[in-house]
């Protein structure tokens, strides 16, 4: 049941062409894993290995996030990955807020079905679409509670690819999220 929303979740944005994104990108990236997965990643929007192979964060950042979630003592087949925007955006621009606002709905439909547990946005741009407001450099790694949902904020893979020195705070916040998960994080009030 929950398998099948996804999957036909997948295909709607497959065909979708509510925003000019679908024109420039090769193929849709909805986003994969398991449809009862206790632990989301989200990131902004594809970039360009993505795009080639219509699945989430297979590039460098993909690589570093494999080795991230080994830190929290998660395989990625356990979580499900996702992106707040399904095509990518030409040259890695930010997606625009109309672009954003088009797509938000798969997501929040994505999150509907399978009930995350734990919501891990990684990086500024995906944040905020939980925490407005939130000043990542200060709240990477925090935990949150959301419209009854829980959010740990984390940098996003590729800032520790541009800065070495944000990888030891990444593999500490990951660290810290397997410490969430196998103390059962406390449920949103
Ligand atoms: N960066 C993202 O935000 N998402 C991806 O899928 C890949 C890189």
């Amino acid at each position: 049941m929950q398998t099948t929303l996804i999957e036909s979740i997948a295909r709607e944005v497959a065909e979708c062409t509510a925003c000019p994104l679908c024109e420039s990108a090769t193929r849709a990236v909805p986003g994969e894993g398991p449809a009862d997965a206790a632990v989301m990643l989200i990131g902004e929007a594809p970039g360009a290995a993505e795009d080639r192979s219509g699945r989430p964060f297979v590039g460098a950042s993909g690589r570093l996030l494999d080795a991230l979630l080994q830190r929290a003592g998660l395989d990625r087949s356990q979580v499900f990955i996702a992106n707040v925007v399904k095509h990518r955006p030409p040259e890695n621009r930010d997606p625009t807020p109309a672009e954003i606002r088009m797509c938000q709905h798969f997501l929040m439909r994505q999150i509907a079905a399978i009930q995350p547990r734990v919501i891990v946005p990684l990086g500024r741009h995906a944040a905020k679409f939980w925490l407005p407001d939130i000043q990542i450099s200060r709240q990477h790694g925090h935990v949150h509670h959301v419209d009854g949902r829980v959010v740990i904020p984390m940098l996003h893979p590729a800032a520790a690819l541009y800065q070495p020195k944000n990888r030891p705070l990444m593999e500490a916040d990951f660290e810290n999220l397997g410490v969430h998960i196998r103390n059962g994080v406390r449920s949103a009030p």
